[in-house]
């Protein structure tokens, strides 16, 4: 087994999952956006404020190399504009196994609607920037993924069974 990788949009539950799943293997969880605040020492709103997007996904991009350089067996969640870049997508695939959350935009919505840590969710109508981010975005999910999970509706626990029974 070597790492196994969640990505997917804001909202659609890899950092719970990557918890709840280091508990079932038995495998120590990270997450880039906590590691990225941690050596930054300030939040990811307060990097895109000071810095700009463009510095965070520079951030990002250090993150999984040096990930890949010492990471092995491991539970990795990324933040949901890693894979974006194709650089990223690339270093995902030597990374590990990439599971790919796949979440509707109402989902999203719903879950994060009143949240305030999402900086590109800001403003008037995050549905429409939800449906408009997740319409470009989810060919490039697909293209980093090994397998999709389509969690609208399904159970924390579903959502494991599922993941266990393809982690290869
Ligand atoms: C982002 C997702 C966030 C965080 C940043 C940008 C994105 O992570 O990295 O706010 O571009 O989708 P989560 O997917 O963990 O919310």
């Amino acid at each position: 087994m070597g790492n196994v990788i969640l990505i997917g949009f804001m909202g659609c539950g890899k950092t719970t999952v990557g918890f709840r799943l280091s508990y079932r293997l038995r495998r120590s969880v990270i997450d880039t956006d906590k590691e990225i605040e941690r050596e930054e020492k300030r939040t990811i709103s307060d990097i895109f404020a000071t810095d700009g997007e463009a510095y965070f996904r520079d951030r990002e991009t250090a993150c999984i190399r040096k990930l890949l350089g010492n990471a092995s067996e491991q539970i990795i969640s990324v933040g949901g504009g890693l894979p974006l870049r194709e650089e990223n997508r690339e270093l995902l695939h030597e990374l590990g196994q990439v599971f790919y959350l796949r979440v509707k935009a109402e989902t999203v919505y719903e879950r994060l609607k009143d949240d305030t840590t999402r900086p590109l969710l800001q403003g008037d109508d995050p549905l429409t920037k939800i449906r408009t981010l997740l319409e470009k975005r989810d060919p490039l999910y697909l293209s980093a993924s090994d397998v999709v999970i389509d969690v609208d509706g399904k159970t924390f626990q579903q959502i494991l069974d599922e993941i266990e029974q393809n982690v290869t």
